[in-house]
């Protein structure tokens, strides 16, 4: 078997560029952007990036936990840093280039240790469909993410944004602004990876604790719960809530929200599910916070 080639590692904006317009200028880039602390949900994304570009193609991450998108009461400074392993996760995939500026790289005008997105003179501001749900218990988060995103998508260029569903929101988010700014970009969303009881792979899994590991799953059960009831026929989209809820929290989870919305502009369904559908979750276990979500098919 041939042995895997790490990928081409650079730190700033300038080496990047330089490797980028070496590039045939019509084949196409695929790109990952990540915060590192690798696992097999990312190497997915990446084996997918390698697949839609094809030999002829190139495709580049990035890692950069962004400061701008943590609040102040965050896990900025305590969110694991593991670059040389995620560069041995990256290698076997396929990825040709990984851009991993330090945080003074990308900005350059505000200090490191700054989770502030306003101590930014220029953002992007995603408007309402940012303000609910992560939005509303994480105020600038998507603030802080689009204005990263924009910013690594100026430097890499890419033909193929490629991110996972288990962030939802984000990436609804990130295709209305690609959309509305008219970003060169297609924007393409990959399956969530699991753990073999269900559980969504997350760089933030390792902080539960061995107790609380078991518990997590049930918020997968609970998606599947309700999936389950929507396709016998249930269409009333309080009581999917009441049943998520209530399997999450039997487990011992705290439930941030647990509910059907819009699968495009993520609003609530009223009185019934009459239109393409996500289920999404967000819920407290210990000190960690998980998400998670499933799509249910809508036929008319
Ligand atoms: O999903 C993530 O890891 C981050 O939000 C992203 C898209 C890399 C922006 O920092």
């Amino acid at each position: 078997m041939k042995a895997s080639v790490r990928p081409l590692l650079f730190h700033t904006i300038a080496e990047f560029r330089a490797w980028r317009a070496a590039l045939a200028p019509a084949a196409p880039l695929a790109f990952v952007p990540t915060m590192g602390a690798l696992h097999e949900g990312h190497v997915s994304l990446a084996h997918h990036a390698r697949k839609l570009t094809g030999p002829a193609g190139s495709v580049a991450a990035s890692i950069f936990v962004n400061p701008t998108q943590f609040g102040p009461a965050e896990d900025f400074s305590k969110y694991p840093r593991t670059l040389n392993a995620d560069l041995d996760l990256l290698a076997p995939a396929g990825v040709d280039a990984v851009f991993a500026p330090s945080a003074e790289e990308m900005y350059p005008t505000i200090s490191e240790l700054s989770t502030q997105h306003s101590a930014l003179s220029t953002s992007v501001d995603p408007g309402p469909i940012a303000t609910i749900l992560e939005g509303a218990l994480r105020p600038g988060h998507f603030r802080g993410v689009c204005t990263v995103v924009l910013k690594l998508l100026n430097i890499v260029t890419p033909t193929h944004l490629v991110m996972g569903q288990k962030d939802y929101q984000q990436n609804a988010v990130l295709r209305q602004m690609i959309r509305e700014l008219n970003i060169p970009t297609a924007h393409v969303m990959c399956p969530t990876i699991r753990e073999p009881d269900g559980l969504a792979m997350s760089s933030r899994n390792r902080y539960l604790s061995p107790a609380d590991r078991p518990r997590a799953v049930a918020i997968h059960r609970a998606l599947t719960a309700a999936k389950t009831a929507f396709q016998s026929g249930e269409k009333n989209p309080h009581t999917l809530e009441t049943l998520m809820r209530h399997t999450i929290e039997s487990a011992g989870l705290s439930v941030q929200y647990a509910l059907p919305a819009h699968a495009d502009t993520l609003s609530p369904f009223p009185a019934t599910i009459n239109a393409p559908c996500v289920l999404l979750v967000a819920a407290q276990l210990g000190a960690t916070r998980l998400i998670d979500n499933i799509c249910l098919e809508f036929t008319l």
